[in-house]
């Protein structure tokens, strides 16, 4: 055995999409990602979907869409991806980390209350693993102190909570199409909101602050009835980076946004399985309260005390594993911000990624099973 830790699912319908792009010959900033745009606004229940090239990038404009003066500070994670942290810091901003609640990994609200300041202007709830962040109590605090919200939306896609899709509770919300995620465009990602109007600037920003697309000034180029010699201008009126997506990421995007909702049913299906065969483990529990009818998860994995002696275990039997995350102040670069978070210091060191993607069959996932009860067994 050989069982990879995360696979995309592709196939015939994203090798038509590509052909299309192909047999256009246009596959940079296009009419493609427009369209994913719209179907993604769609699908998403949203008013406006900016196509990027990563959530990095989709996570340091959000922040920038609000012109925050610098050094503020922006409430954090502590365990969480380093884009999360970085997307203040982009924004000469300061990241100030919140601990994580010890049974989901997302933020505390505990401690959300206990680190806030004067000096915050937001806060960015992450989706552990796609495990909803308590974003009602979230929102209801933000509200109350006057917080932007931007939601890392990176672990789901397509996932609500009480009734509202999660990307669609805070002011705007951030997705990922990076290859291991619920979808792909390879590298991609989406920043939406509702308030179409805050969010409109960053179609210039992702485009290195040129106000018009490319592909639609390419038209008049050649159009003979509007006899303008000046088709080729654009105005740059603000600080522009190159983060926009492409047409053949969006091509990917759009063959996978139809298949997103099955292949969110075969995870949760895969985590059904995993969950009632450790059930009677002793010494590897469930890594989240895990809900997989209600919610769509990027990620499955377990807490064992013993963490390295079972990564080298299931390494030994041809199984792939991971950790997701060490706290990010544990890295040197995040250290000077270090401000604690002790649950957070404590039950990373536990934490293993195994195995999950739409593809992962029955007899991968009761391999792997097999294998945690002999460790467990002999533990
Ligand atoms: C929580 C979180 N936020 C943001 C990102 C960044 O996503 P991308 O790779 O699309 O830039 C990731 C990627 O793993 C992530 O896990």
């Amino acid at each position: 055995m050989n069982i990879r830790l995360f696979k995309p699912c592709l196939g015939e319908e994203e090798l038509n999409y590509i052909k299309d792009a192909f047999d256009r010959a246009w596959i940079g900033l296009g009419p493609r990602v427009s369209e994913f745009e719209n179907e993604w606004s769609k699908y998403l229940g949203c008013k406006s979907s900016i196509g990027l090239n990563s959530a990095t990038a989709a996570l340091h404009l959000a922040i920038s869409a609000f012109k925050f003066p610098a050094g503020k500070k922006v409430l954090v994670p502590a365990i969480t991806f380093a884009a999360t942290a970085f997307a203040p810091i982009y924004n000469q901003l300061e990241p100030e980390f919140v601990d994580v609640d010890e049974n989901t990994i997302s933020i505390s609200m505990n401690d959300l209350e206990k680190k806030y300041s004067k000096d915050c202007v937001a806060v960015m709830p992450v989706h552990f693993g796609g495990h909803p962040a308590q974003m009602d109590l979230i929102m209801e605090f933000a509200k109350s102190k006057n917080l932007k919200v931007v939601e890392d939306c990176a672990h789901t896609a397509g996932s609500s909570y009480k009734g509202k899709k999660n990307g669609l509770w805070g002011d705007i919300g951030c997705f990922s199409f990076e290859e291991k995620k619920a979808m792909t465009t390879g590298d991609g990602g989406m920043l939406c909101s509702d308030d179409a109007e805050l969010i409109a600037p960053m179609k210039a920003s992702r485009w290195v602050g040129i106000d018009k697309d490319t592909w639609k000034r390419a038209d008049g180029y050649t159009d003979t009835k509007a006899p303008d010699a000046r088709h080729w201008y654009y105005e740059i009126a603000s600080l522009g980076y190159k983060y926009n997506m492409n047409d053949l990421s969006a091509s990917i995007g759009l063959a996978q946004l139809k298949k997103l909702d099955w292949m969110n049913a075969e995870r949760s299906r895969h985590i059904k399985r995993y969950l009632d065969g450790i059930k009677s483990l002793v010494h590897i529990k469930p890594l989240l309260p895990f809900e997989p009818d209600k919610n769509s998860y990027w990620l499955f994995g377990v807490r064992c005390e013993k963490r390295d002696e079972l990564i080298l275990y299931l390494k030994s039997k041809g199984i792939a594993t991971g950790v997701h995350y060490m706290p990010l102040m544990l890295f040197p670069y995040f250290k000077k911000w270090d401000n604690g978070c002790e649950t957070s210091k404590r039950i990373w060191n536990s934490f293993i990624t195994l195995p999950l993607f739409t593809e992962l069959t029955e007899i991968e996932i009761d391999y792997i099973i097999e294998s945690l009860m002999e460790f467990d067994k002999k533990y």
